[in-house]
């Protein structure tokens, strides 16, 4: 038989079953209560909700665990590509060589943007911060490729979407980047692998020659993957939601996008180096800022520290920071801004009060470290954010769309006035 929970409303006893995950974790499926009972839960920031079942990411906050699709992150990041993780999580199974093959040139194929995005660009004021131009770019893809916007799209147009998505999200950041530094835009070279085209697009000048850094590629690749899907979390529940009303998938991702940029979810890695450079020209007083984090009177937060799901040490933070590490030492990068970052970490790591709530540092404390290296701008950090999410942005899409999942619309306990008459302009005080 399988098993049920029972749970009694003003002395009547209802009974609703427990669904189980393939780590045992459980929940009550509670699909049923409303139309039953006449309740609904109550749930702020959705922190105890399922709000779907997934097969991608499997994700253990309390044990440091993440795996996509079964593969722990710690040996995809160390052997596997960012293209096939992308893979991976998109179609479920890591790919073969033939289907390796084709993928790839199938993304080489569509890196091209339209040129008449060029004028969008041009139209930002200089400064845009890159996010909301990428927002606003991946969006008007859907523009360009009117037969996205299908809802009865056939397999082949999800697959060209996709392909596209994968292909053009790295030119459009460069060109991001480029509109800011009054730059010419570089073209994507086809002879190259997904990050080291994207860092030519991001540091090529028509002056002088460019060679991809291996080192600086290489860390890309593991940053990406790192990023690539982190199960429902705010951005890909963003995805998911407006993908259920059967927007396309650009919208839905240039959605995700927006969600991302928040400071507390991929906006902190930006937030972290903004933090680190303030303490810094404040004369570099660590306890100071410690004690500000720690003063329930004081709104200011160690940024780059705490996660909403790990309460452990983040599976992703263990291995960027052995990359940051190493990163810093191959390129002999001397920065004081990352010699503060490196006092903080040790200062929090040994304080009770982060010890005791669980405040470890989290992956965007040392992604924004390496970005800084690699000299990525700090308003580019939360587009490398993206760039590495898109694949499991899209798998999560996908997989909605295939279990043919309703629309999202969750319900509110209403707490404003009951029924009022209208009251005349003249009699109001
Ligand atoms: N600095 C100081 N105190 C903190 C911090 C912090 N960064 N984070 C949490 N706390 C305290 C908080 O004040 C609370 O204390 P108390 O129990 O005494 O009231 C306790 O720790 C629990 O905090 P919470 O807000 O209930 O924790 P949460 O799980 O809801 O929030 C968080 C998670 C990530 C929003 C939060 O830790 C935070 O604001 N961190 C800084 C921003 C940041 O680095 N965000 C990136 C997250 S990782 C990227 C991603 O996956 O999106």
């Amino acid at each position: 038989m399988s098993e049920t929970v029972q749970i009694i409303i003003e002395g009547k006893e209802y009974e609703f079953p427990v669904v189980e995950g393939s780590e045992q974790e459980k929940a009550i499926d509670i699909s049923k209560l409303r139309a039953q009972t006449g309740y609904i839960t109550l749930d702020y920031g959705f922190k105890n909700t399922g709000s779907t079942k997934s097969a991608i990411t499997y994700l253990d906050g309390e044990n440091g665990i993440l795996r996509y699709r079964g593969y722990s992150i710690e040996e995809l990041a160390e052997k596997a590509s960012f293209v096939e993780v992308a893979f991976l999580l998109i179609y479920g199974e890591l790919p073969n060589k033939k289907q390796l093959d084709y993928f790839q040139d199938s993304i080489t194929q569509h890196t091209l943007v339209h040129e008449n995005m060029k004028r969008f660009f041009e139209a930002f004021p200089q400064g845009a911060h890159p996010m909301g131009m990428l927002s606003s770019m991946i969006s008007s893809l859907s523009t360009f490729y009117p037969e996205s916007q299908n809802p009865d799209r056939s397999v082949v147009d999800i697959e060209k979407t996709i392909h596209r998505l994968i292909a053009k999200l790295p030119t459009l950041a460069a060109q991001a980047y480029k509109h800011n530094m009054g730059h010419p835009t570089v073209y994507p070279s086809n002879d190259l692998g997904y990050c080291g085209n994207f860092l030519k697009m991001m540091f090529s000048l028509p002056t002088e020659d460019y060679e991809v850094d291996p080192v600086v590629e290489s860390a890309i690749n593991k940053l990406l993957i790192l990023h690539a899907d982190h199960e429902q979390n705010c951005s890909t529940s963003t995805v998911r939601v407006v993908g259920s009303s059967q927007a396309n998938l650009y919208s839905s991702v240039s959605a995700g996008i927006a969600a991302l940029w928040g400071p507390l979810h991929g906006g902190a890695n930006q937030a972290v180096i903004e933090m680190l450079e303030s303490i810094r020209e404040d004369g570099g007083d660590l306890q100071k800022w410690i004690d500000k984090a720690k003063d329930k009177n004081d709104s200011f937060r160690l940024m780059g520290f705490g996660h909403r799901v790990y309460k452990n040490f983040d599976p992703r933070a263990r291995i960027i920071k052995k990359a940051a590490d190493e990163v810093l030492e191959q390129l002999g990068v001397d920065d004081p801004v990352l010699d503060i970052a490196k006092k903080l970490e040790q200062v929090a790591l040994n304080d009770s009060y982060f010890v005791e709530r669980g405040l470890y540092p989290n992956v965007d404390f040392y992604s924004g470290i390496i970005y800084r290296a690699l000299n990525i701008p700090t308003d580019m950090f939360t587009v490398m954010f993206a760039l590495g999410r898109l694949p499991g942005w899209i798998a999560q899409w996908k997989e909605m769309v295939e279990n043919r999942e309703p629309i999202g619309r969750p319900r509110q306990v209403f707490t404003g006035s009951n029924e009022r008459s209208f009251v005349g302009l003249s009699d109001r005080d």
